[in-house]
């Protein structure tokens, strides 16, 4: 038996942040979007765990104990005590590097698998947080859709959001290191709020599904420090801004920057200004809201 679970990128589409904790970690009040990029695990019983991988960026994708979706497979074991073992094989989708949450999907998604292939029953609830011990972006590959997070990002709550919105994404060769991001945004923000909260502006452009309405207060507070990092990016951000896009900016801690386009024709003509420009290693065209981690139809070999 083969238990094939599908786990969706993200992108950051609000990103506020507060002064840092005592636990070294900044509170975020953050508007996630999942996006129409997946990450594909196929979960086969197997005598211990075992991972392979294949798809985009695979060859950068670690295939031993350090992999997110092994620690998530060890850590439901562990949950569960069960001594059953899974060979995982993740087909990759979302973007390596870019800050999109593939390892968190591949997490998500092992997690759902693993539970399904073990029998162990797990509410959504119990997913949830051992999602949440794995990583702060975990959770939300869990829940996928339009989701408000606090905290590290971990605390969900759905956002009603009516429609779909079309996002052109320009990608970067290399990631930008989480920490350096938030460090540099510590020397820009001598001054930080104690508890960031989410624009009620935005989320009523979410509810009644304006895209224009959700372009003027799409934000990120990291998105200087950003800047300063890879101040190539600005060059994008130009470019973007040079198009019938609604809005353009960073998502999350970078790099990748989200461009959001009023239909598929303006997402056409962002896309093809950004790869005449040369400015992005790779430029795709993604719909939100996306569904979370769920099972999909076994693809069986055996059957045309
Ligand atoms: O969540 P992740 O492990 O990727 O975070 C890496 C580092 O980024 C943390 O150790 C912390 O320094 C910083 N960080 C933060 N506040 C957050 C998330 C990450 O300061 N909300």
């Amino acid at each position: 038996m083969t238990v094939h679970v599908r786990a969706p990128g993200k992108i950051n589409i609000a990103l506020r942040v507060g002064s840092t904790q005592p636990d070294g970690y900044h509170p975020l009040a953050t508007v996630f979007q999942a996006v129409s990029l997946y990450e594909d695990v196929a979960a086969e019983p197997a005598d211990d765990i075992a991972l392979t991988v294949t798809g985009r960026s695979a060859a950068q994708v670690p295939t031993d104990e350090t992999n997110l979706a092994w620690r998530a497979a060890t850590l439901l074991a562990e949950a569960t005590g069960t001594s059953d073992g899974v060979h995982l094989h993740i087909t990759k989708g979302v973007p390596t590097a870019g800050g999109m949450a593939g390892g968190s999907a591949d997490a998500a998604a092992a997690l759902l698998a693993c539970d399904l292939l073990w029998g162990t029953g797990l509410a959504r609830e119990e997913l949830g947080e051992l999602a949440a011990e794995l990583g702060a972006d975990v959770p939300f590959a869990l829940t996928g859709q339009t989701a408000v997070g606090l905290g590290r990002g971990h605390l969900l709550t759905p956002a009603l959001a009516r429609g779909r919105f079309t996002w052109v994404l320009a990608l970067s060769e290399t990631g930008l290191s989480t920490p350096e991001v938030f460090g540099v945004w510590d020397a820009q923000n001598p001054d930080p709020v104690a508890a960031p909260d989410v624009d009620p502006d935005l989320m009523h452009a979410l509810v009644v599904g304006d895209p224009r309405a959700l372009g003027a207060h799409l934000v990120n507070d990291l998105q200087p420090a950003a800047l300063q990092l890879r101040p190539q990016l600005q060059e994008i951000l130009d470019v973007v801004a040079s198009t019938p896009a609604l809005a353009g900016l960073v998502s999350g801690s970078g790099p990748t920057v989200a461009a959001l386009a009023a239909g598929p024709a303006d997402a056409a003509a962002i896309a093809d200004a950004l790869v005449a420009a040369d400015v992005a290693s790779e430029v795709l065209t993604v719909t939100g809201p996306a569904l979370g981690a769920r099972l999909v139809e076994p693809v069986r070999a055996d059957v045309e």
